[in-house]
Order: structure tokens, then C-alpha cells, then sequence
């Protein structure tokens, strides 16, 4: 019998990441609005790109139109998730996986050792995601979401700056550029 090879990632060519402008507002609030019960208001977004020095937001395009986005804040070693999204019509073609890359690669250059989120419990798909990129649960918040009172599970990756890290990081890199 033959054996089973990993199919490597699906590379995808006409997608790319960059920092997020504010004329990319208007297309990230709706796809916030399209994945997101509780959304962020409209002017947080533009509040987060021109006052939080902390903040670092990145969008990925596919045939240049927006079609998700993701942010970090980087507080001296510790960077945190702050929103990670992917329009519902463009999941399931690594476009979410390679926007979380580009955060933990931001969050390696800007210092940081380690790196946090928290994610609705009911949430796997994006669990899963974490869980590949190195994050454990390491505490839950009950009723932590106030519009429908869910908990939040807090996950934790690092260190960001250990080998082993480094490792896990390269493996799944590679299977871009296969
Ligand atoms: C979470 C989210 C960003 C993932 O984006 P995506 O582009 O669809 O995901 P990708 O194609 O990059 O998949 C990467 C990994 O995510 C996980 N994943 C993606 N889709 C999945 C599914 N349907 N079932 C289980 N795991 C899934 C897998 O670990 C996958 O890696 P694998 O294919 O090697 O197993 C997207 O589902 C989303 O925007 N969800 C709504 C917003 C949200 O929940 N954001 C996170 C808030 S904490």
C-alpha cells in the first residue's frame, strides 16, 4: 500500500499581508460585522491605527480586495491577539493561518517573548488554529463575552524567542513554500 503523504499547504499565490491603512477600514468593519456577535465600533478601528502605539493591524488581500485582518498590541515582552478575522465567503484557504504568522512574526521583531488571546470556548475552529501555532489554554473567564455571557478561554504561546519555538515556526512555514 502506498503511503499517505501530507498534502503540504495550498500556497496562495494572490494573497498577501500588509499593514493596515485607514481606507482599509471600511472593508475590515465589514467583515467584522459579517464574523463578529459583538463588534468593535466603527471608529475603533481608526482610534487603534492612529492613537494606540502599541497597536499593529495587518489586512490580507486576495485579488486586492481586503478579506480579513488581525492585530496585535505589543506591551514590552507580551504581545496579545487583539482581533483575528477572515471573510466567511475566503475560510478554509490558509488566509487566516498566514495573517496569525504575520501577528507572530510582528510580535517576534517588536521584543516579544510571549504571546496571548482569548477565544470564545464555543469557538474550535479558531482553537485549533491557536493550538497549531503553539497556544495552550492556560486559564478560562467565565461569562467573559457580555453579549451572550460565554466564556473566554485565555491561551498563551511561548517563549517566542526559544528554539523550540523557532522550530515549530520554520515546519510551518515551510509548508508555504512547498
Ligand atoms: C478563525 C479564522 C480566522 C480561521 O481562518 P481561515 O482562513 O478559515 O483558517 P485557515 O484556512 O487559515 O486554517 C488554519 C487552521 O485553522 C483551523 N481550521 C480552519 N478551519 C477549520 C475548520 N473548519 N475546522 C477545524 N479547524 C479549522 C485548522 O487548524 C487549520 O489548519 P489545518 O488546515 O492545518 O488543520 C476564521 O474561521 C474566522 O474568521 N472566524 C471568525 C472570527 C474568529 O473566530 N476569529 C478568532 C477570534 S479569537
Amino acid at each position: 500500500m502506498k503511503m499517505e503523504l501530507e498534502r503540504p499547504a495550498e500556497r496562495p499565490d494572490r494573497f498577501s499581508v500588509a499593514p493596515m491603512a485607514t481606507s482599509d477600514v471600511a472593508a475590515v468593519t465589514r467583515i467584522e460585522r459579517a464574523c463578529f456577535s459583538a463588534v468593535w465600533p466603527t471608529d475603533a478601528f481608526y482610534n487603534e491605527l492612529s492613537t494606540n502605539k502599541l497597536a499593529h493591524y495587518f489586512v490580507g488581500r486576495y485579488r486586492d480586495r481586503v478579506v480579513g485582518y488581525g492585530g496585535i498590541w505589543v506591551i514590552l515582552e507580551d504581545a496579545h491577539v487583539t482581533t483575528l478575522a477572515v471573510d466567511p465567503e475566503h475560510r478554509g484557504r490558509k488566509f487566516g493561518e498566514l495573517l496569525l504568522l504575520r501577528l507572530v512574526d510582528e510580535a517576534i521583531a517588536r521584543g516579544a517573548a510571549w504571546m496571548t488571546l482569548e477565544v470564545r470556548e464555543s469557538n474550535t475552529v479558531a482553537q485549533r488554529l491557536y493550538r497549531k501555532y503553539g497556544f495552550t489554554t492556560v486559564t478560562m473567564r467565565t461569562g467573559y463575552y457580555s453579549d451572550d455571557n460565554e466564556s473566554a478561554l485565555i491561551m498563551w504561546a511561548g517563549s517566542l524567542k526559544s528554539e523550540l519555538y523557532g522550530n515549530r515556526l520554520r515546519v510551518l512555514r515551510e509548508r508555504f513554500s512547498g
